[in-house]
């Protein structure tokens, strides 16, 4: 699938997510020649830079994050698409600059009037750029009927707001310049490979689906650990913390794929459905002080080195209290999965990095052996394992070779590494093309994203009006009381 004539107007080209991701990846596209020979990239900010400079500043971007080989003659090529627009977003001249320039790449590269506006800016921001876009006729493709009619998208990140009152002022302005469809935003862990997969595992297979539901299912853990902590980016977290930068959006999307019905395809709509269906039917327990934990990452050691603790962060405020671990207990009161507790977590400076999906079956109803026997037989369980070192585990029971009979618990791995040859695009790879595409299946939609937040909000209220969060050292799997959160239904996390 190559994208047809278009190009992308870059905002916030200063930013870490233009350097480390966007950039590259648009790099990656064009050299694995699934870009249009003319795409064009338009970089905006307030910056007083000429062309050149900004393809300086991509250029530095591509040699530093980019997954695939540097090629001079690819390079070239895009970086004849590369201008520069300096302003402000609230200056009315640089967007008639912008639109100057649109039209200038429509005539000299060919783009067709097909432009996608990739907002890579603080959502504080997406109203006004939105508003611009409108009024200086950008929103809108020039009118052409038919099939090949010119397209415009706009392109965001989140935070999709900070709780649902502001995810609905955000949607509204969005929806107040931009038709829905053209809407696209990035939730990144649904271009990842094995995220996808988490469907094709389930659906297009025979064997999983019929134990996939509270007959046989015990629990669901979904874990995204870090090992790193904030890095540079305190200005984004302080005030944001975990609950907000990845519950909210990429643990509850898993949990959507994890747990929803089938869609009838896997076309945008139908696939909005569904999710929309499962969001919509997860609850919080009662007791919110009980069924969430909450940390902050202390100074201590981690991985051998000597590292500071949160609030030792260049721009934390001394007194912060935004939590770094945030794990929650969610249930999802549908005939299929009610009395499943679905345990969420995640954090920054735990174990290590690991992303999974851990789905832990019940006991065998009864269990032929004496106790001795099945002493080390823990519970079933399928591992999704999103990163690193993807692939899948079964786990279960098989009988220790020996005179007695001792059973134990044995693992059925299923590795990429070890089984495909093909490489996976980048998150981002894959999500840009789609942009350009105009393929909106991998992509949340609005209603998601509000539905996210109706979830999180009471949390994050209880959360405000109690205190600091625990401190927790770095290198462990974080504050003691999710622990209790877990042992409290008699379970416990596991260690991945
Ligand atoms: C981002 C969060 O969405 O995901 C970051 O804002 C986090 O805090 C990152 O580090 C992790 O992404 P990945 O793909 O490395 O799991």
């Amino acid at each position: 699938r190559i994208a047809g004539p278009c190009g992308m107007v870059l905002f916030g080209v200063t930013g870490d997510l233009s350097r480390k991701k966007v950039m590259p990846a648009i790099y990656d596209l064009a050299n694995r020649g699934l870009l249009p020979p003319g795409f064009s990239l338009v970089g905006f900010a307030r910056r007083d830079w000429a062309d050149q400079d900004f393809a300086q500043i991509v250029h530095d971007a591509v040699k530093a994050h980019a997954r695939t080989e540097f090629r001079e003659e690819v390079w070239n090529q895009l970086a004849e698409g590369f201008r520069f627009v300096p302003g402000a977003f609230d200056d009315d001249e640089a967007f008639e600059r912008l639109r100057a320039t649109i039209d200038e790449l429509d005539r000299v590269r060919g783009t067709g009037g097909n432009h996608a506006f990739y907002l890579a800016i603080p959502p504080g921001a997406f109203g006004t750029v939105a508003r611009q876009l409108k009024e200086h006729g950008l929103a809108d493709a020039p009118a052409q009927g038919g099939d090949d009619a010119p397209w415009r998208r706009v392109v965001i990140e989140k935070p999709f707001g900070h709780d649902l009152a502001s995810a609905r002022e955000l949607n509204a302005q969005l929806d107040a310049v931009f038709p829905p469809s053209t809407i696209f935003r990035i939730d990144h862990y649904l271009g990842k490979e094995t995220v996808q997969n988490v469907l094709a595992t389930r659906f297009a297979n025979t064997m999983f689906e019929p134990i996939w539901n509270n007959n046989y299912v015990d629990h669901v853990q979904i874990t995204m650990a870090e090992d790193v902590g904030i890095g540079g980016r305190a200005g984004y977290y302080d005030g944001i913390g975990a609950a907000r930068d990845v519950i909210q959006n990429h643990l509850l999307q898993l949990m959507a794929l994890v747990a929803m019905e089938e869609p009838t395809s896997f076309d945008a709509e139908a696939m909005r459905i569904e999710k929309q269906k499962l969001l919509a039917s997860i609850t919080l327990p009662r007791r919110l002080d009980l069924s969430t934990a909450r940390g902050q990452y202390g100074a201590g050691w981690a991985g051998g080195q000597k590292v500071g603790g949160f609030l030792d962060e260049d721009g934390i405020a001394p007194d912060s209290r935004t939590e770094t671990f945030a794990a929650v207990t969610l249930n999802v009161d549908t005939r299929r999965w009610a009395g499943v507790p679905f345990y969420l977590r995640t954090g920054k400076r735990l174990g290590r990095r690991v992303t999974e999906v851990a789905v832990v079956f019940k006991r065998a109803p009864h269990q032929p052996f004496n106790a001795t026997s099945v002493e080390d037989l823990t519970q079933n369980a399928l591992v999704i394992r999103v990163q690193p070192d993807e692939g899948m585990t079964l786990r279960f029971g098989a009988k220790v070779p020996g005179t007695q009979m001792e059973i134990r618990d044995v693992n059925m791995d299923f590795a990429y590494g070890g089984t495909f040859t093909e490489a996976s695009p980048e998150a981002y790879e894959r999500l840009i093309l789609d942009v350009l595409l105009g393929d909106p299946p991998l992509f949340p939609r609005h209603e998601e994203v509000e539905l996210s937040w109706q979830i999180l909000d009471p949390v994050l209220e209880r959360w405000e009006a109690s205190g600091s969060p625990e401190t927790y050292p770095p290198g462990t799997w974080g504050p003691s009381s999710a622990d209790t959160m877990l042992a409290r239904d008699g379970r416990t996390w596991r260690r991945p």
